[in-house]
């Protein structure tokens, strides 16, 4: 399912060697659908993501059943695929409930998820920005005297539905205070995917300056306005080397209704390929992927490089 020796590997300047991809399919993708999909399909999913050279998979989430129903089945999944050779499999975690029952499963790596706007900290926690703050405190101390790596994302990087655009000195205090409570890495997500090349640059310099340095910060776009490709662009000629994707474009989130699709993990390939960056991934079998998961899911796959690639096929 490739074009042979295509896209050319054409390097540009002032970008890094490899990128790291955070897969956040099974996870952003599927906390989205319609039907849930069964728990023994997002375990296929997540073992052929890890075929197709992914290491870093996020998994599912260990948030209440009620708030994300598509998920609810994460205590039956993450047994299915934590034994899979090599690969991270993170989960996402609200609070002190969520992480004791990620490590009750033997998780080794938890995000705590907060926001840059208090619109989206009460939609998405049911607390103010601060409250939030509060409780990922003792939850992030205890990981890390468990051992655990720890994501920290915030949403509405760049622009809130109910708040319009969202200040970069707001961002930027929120990312201080969940490396001061000792997150190890950032995720900056364009929530409903406003953000624009400019604005992202600004926000990494914003944070450089303020002491959050680019190899703790990675990119979270979704493609609202299709600008995830030139957002993630923009981050890489930063410095920028972790950079989330979601196979076959799926995702959004429940709770900010505008937010549509991640990136595309098979665009976001398509384009480092060509720029002869390496990622690990093996293009052909991820486009397989996707076009499996696009069958159980009963709909096209959004993404454009898994349809050209798919076409191709036929
Ligand atoms: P709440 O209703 O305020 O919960 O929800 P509470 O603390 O008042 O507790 C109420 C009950 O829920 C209690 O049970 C708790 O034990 C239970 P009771 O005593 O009444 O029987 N409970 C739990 N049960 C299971 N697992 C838990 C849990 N916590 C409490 N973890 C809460 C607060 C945080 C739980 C809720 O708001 C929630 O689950 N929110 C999750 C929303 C979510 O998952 N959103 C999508 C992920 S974020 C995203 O997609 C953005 C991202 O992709 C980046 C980007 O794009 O910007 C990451
Ligand atoms: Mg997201």
């Amino acid at each position: 399912m490739t074009v042979e020796g295509l896209p050319m590997a054409v390097p540009a300047a002032n970008l890094p060697a490899r990128v790291r991809i955070h897969e956040v399919g099974a996870r952003d993708g599927l906390q989205n659908e319609k039907s849930t999909v069964p728990t023994e399909v997002k375990a296929e999913f997540v073992r052929r993501l890890a075929q197709a050279g992914l290491t870093t998979i996020e998994a599912t989430s260990f948030v209440h059943p009620k708030w994300v129903p598509q998920l609810a089945d994460a205590e039956q999944l993450f047994p299915l695929v934590a034994g899979l050779e090599g690969v991270h499999l993170p989960v996402l975690v609200p609070n002190d409930r969520g992480l004791d029952r990620a490590l009750a499963l033997g998780a080794r790596r938890v995000a705590v998820f907060a926001s840059a706007t208090e619109s989206f900290a009460k939609a998405n926690l049911n607390r103010t920005l601060d409250e939030s703050l509060a409780v990922f405190e003792p939850v992030v101390r205890r990981a890390k005297d468990e051992g655990l790596h720890v994501r920290g994302y915030v949403s509405m990087c760049f622009g809130d539905p109910w708040e319009g655009p969202v200040p970069v000195h707001q961002v930027v205090r929120v990312c201080r205070a969940l490396r001061d409570i000792g997150c190890d890495e950032l995720s900056l997500g364009d929530t409903i995917g406003v953000a624009t090349p400019g604005h992202v640059l600004e926000l990494l310099s914003a944070l450089n300056e303020e002491g959050v340095p680019t190899n703790v910060l990675g990119v979270h776009f979704h493609d609202t306005y299709g600008q995830a490709l030139a957002n993630t662009y923009a981050a890489l000629q930063h410095g920028v080397t972790t950079v989330d994707a979601s196979a076959g474009g799926l995702g959004g989130c429940p709770y900010a209704k505008s937010a549509t699709g991640n990136l595309a993990t098979e665009d976001l390939v398509w384009m480092l390929q060509g720029l002869g960056i390496d990622t690990g991934v093996d293009l052909g079998r991820l486009v397989a992927t996707s076009a499996w998961m696009a069958e159980r899911l009963g709909r096209p796959s959004p993404s454009r490089t898994v349809r050209a690639l798919s076409h191709k096929e036929q």
